[in-house]
């Protein structure tokens, strides 16, 4: 059975898109099948899969309206993986959807017809902790955290932690956390070192601070403008790697899943 994992962080611009894009590309690259979803109305994800967003008449949201398979809505991607896209309407759905049956269930409506084509699936979510986000958990069996190395980043985790208990207890009690993923970690400074230390002496050893560190670099909005991963845009810089040694870890704990 495919194992999904959101990225989420209500916190905005902290590297949710690019992580899902390039752990999504190195997991192609291991031989994994992976889906990506996006589940940001900004289409970041789709954009960078090098779709237009407004182009795409059949996105997530058709789907999830409709409560209905996602799997019409599929589309490749140039680097191998498949993703379901998203535009402007999805922002539709979190009013359309507040009244309606099941409300937190319907991204798991879509997905449980075709997690089982997949090895894997990341679902990129936005930067907010509404129904959207919530419908994301609701049908993960990992969060992983993307966290910028700046001042007060671990205010946002707690309240990402916080909604992930009421999402434990009232619709998933599979979601774990995965871990702490530290981004745009700036190499010359004594502040991101010290970022860091903070990540590990607040939530371990409770929740994990990834060893692995995504450092900052100028090749990553380069890359997006290429919409390009990472990991094929510039092969050998540091933030690749840390992708790149990420996948690899999923991709040994999804082989130990399946035996
Ligand atoms: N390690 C990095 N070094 C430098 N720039 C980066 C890095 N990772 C991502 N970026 C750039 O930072 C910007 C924000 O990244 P990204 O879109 O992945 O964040 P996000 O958390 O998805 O944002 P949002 O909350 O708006 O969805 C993008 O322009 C991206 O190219
Ligand atoms: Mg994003």
């Amino acid at each position: 059975m495919g194992v999904i994992y959101t990225i989420g962080n209500q916190k905005g611009g902290v590297g949710k898109t690019t992580t899902t894009l390039n752990l999504g590309a190195a997991l192609v690259e291991l031989g994994c099948r992976v889906l990506l979803v996006d589940l940001d109305p900004q289409g970041g994800l789709t954009i960078s899969c090098g779709q237009e967003p407004d182009a795409l008449d059949k996105t997530v949201y058709t789907a999830l309206r409709r409560s209905v398979s996602g799997r019409p809505f599929v589309i490749s991607t140039p680097f191998g993986a498949d993703l379901l896209p998203a535009n402007v309407d999805l922002a539709l759905a979190e009013m359309e959807l507040v009244g309606a049956m099941a409300r937190e269930r319907r991204l798991a409506a879509v997905l449980a017809p075709i997690r089982d084509d997949y090895d894997i699936v990341l679902i990129d979510s936005q930067p907010s902790l509404g129904l959207l986000t919530i419908n994301a958990l609701a049908v993960s069996d990992y969060l992983l955290v993307p966290v910028a190395c700046e001042y007060l980043a671990h205010k946002a985790v707690r309240g990402l932690l916080r909604l992930v208990k009421k999402v434990q207890v009232n619709y998933n009690g599979q979601l774990k956390v995965a871990g702490l993923l530290p981004t745009m970690c700036d190499r010359r400074t004594l502040h991101a070192a010290s970022v860091i230390e903070e990540l590990h002496s607040t939530f371990e050893p409770e929740i994990r601070v990834y060893e692995y560190i995504v450092y900052r670099s100028i090749r990553f909005a380069e890359s997006a403008e290429a919409a390009e991963p990472i990991i094929y845009f510039a092969r050998n810089i540091p933030g690749a790697d840390a992708y790149r040694e990420l996948a690899k870890e999923i991709f040994w704990s999804l082989d130990q899943a399946t035996g």
